[in-house]
């Protein structure tokens, strides 16, 4: 469904990505761990259409999207959840979900439906429709920016590092419904530091260091090799 290959980026001369491959099949949920400055927030942005890449390739449905614009993107059916959420602050629940279905003119068709599927997925958000988004928790605002990106009824949902922030609770509940968008049919592709969580929830992950693939396996065997335990599961 969404094929990256031999990507490299950067922000001017300095290079990020180096020749990065991923795949993200139909239906599957995905995870991507690294520390931090791996390069996963720059891989997103650059399948998002965000930065421009210097090399290689993304291809969705077959079709290459390699240097689309950000709006074409997410028309395609690719949303981007953001690390830093980017919320329109002084605007309610309601009017910033609206606004993540005006990407595709096939979701605003289907605009109502979707909201009352989003509500029933987040129930904190419809007894909060009406409330300003800058007067939300921390967590309620994670939830109103996977929602809004929902609402674009999108194939692929990517959504970076989630967790970050929040309490074990609220983690639950965010993880919860990235379980359930998934077994909607939508495939994920999760950046989380919340590496033990995350390889759980995951069919498939990958491993990121210095903006390279460097390992990848079933959540399962992530969870089980050396390098991860090593690496990213001491406490
Ligand atoms: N706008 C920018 N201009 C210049 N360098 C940048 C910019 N954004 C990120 N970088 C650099 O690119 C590298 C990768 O950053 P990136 O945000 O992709 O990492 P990350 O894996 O998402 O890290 P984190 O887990 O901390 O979010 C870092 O060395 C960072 O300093
Ligand atoms: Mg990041």
């Amino acid at each position: 469904m969404l094929e990256v290959r031999g990507l490299e980026a950067g922000y001017g001369k300095v290079q990020v990505l180096w020749g990065l491959d991923l795949q993200v099949a139909d239906g599957e949920f995905v995870a991507l761990i690294g520390a931090n400055g791996a390069g996963k927030t720059t891989l997103l942005r650059t399948i998002s259409g965000l930065i421009r890449p210097t090399s290689g390739t993304i291809r969705f449905r077959g079709a290459e999207i390699t240097g689309r614009r950000p709006a074409e993107i997410v028309a395609q059916g690719i949303a981007h959840v953001p690390e830093a959420r980017e919320l329109f602050p002084l605007m309610t629940v309601q009017d910033n979900l609206e606004l993540g279905a005006f990407a595709r003119p096939a979701a605003w068709a289907r605009a109502a439906q979707t909201l009352t599927e989003v509500y029933r997925l987040f129930p904190r958000l419809s007894d909060r429709r009406l409330q300003i988004a800058a007067t939300l928790s921390g967590g309620e605002q994670q939830m109103v920016a996977i929602a809004r990106a929902l609402m674009s009824r999108p194939e692929v949902l990517m959504v970076d590092e989630p967790s970050h922030g929040l309490s074990p609770l609220m983690v639950q509940a965010v993880f919860a419904a990235l379980r359930e968008v998934s077994q909607s049919g939508v495939s994920v592709l999760l950046i989380e530091q919340n590496v033990r969580q995350s390889l759980r929830l995951a069919g498939r992950a990958y491993v990121m260091e210095n903006g390279r693939i460097v390992l990848q396996g079933t959540g399962r065997d992530l969870l089980e090799s050396p390098h991860v335990k090593e690496a990213y599961l001491r406490l």
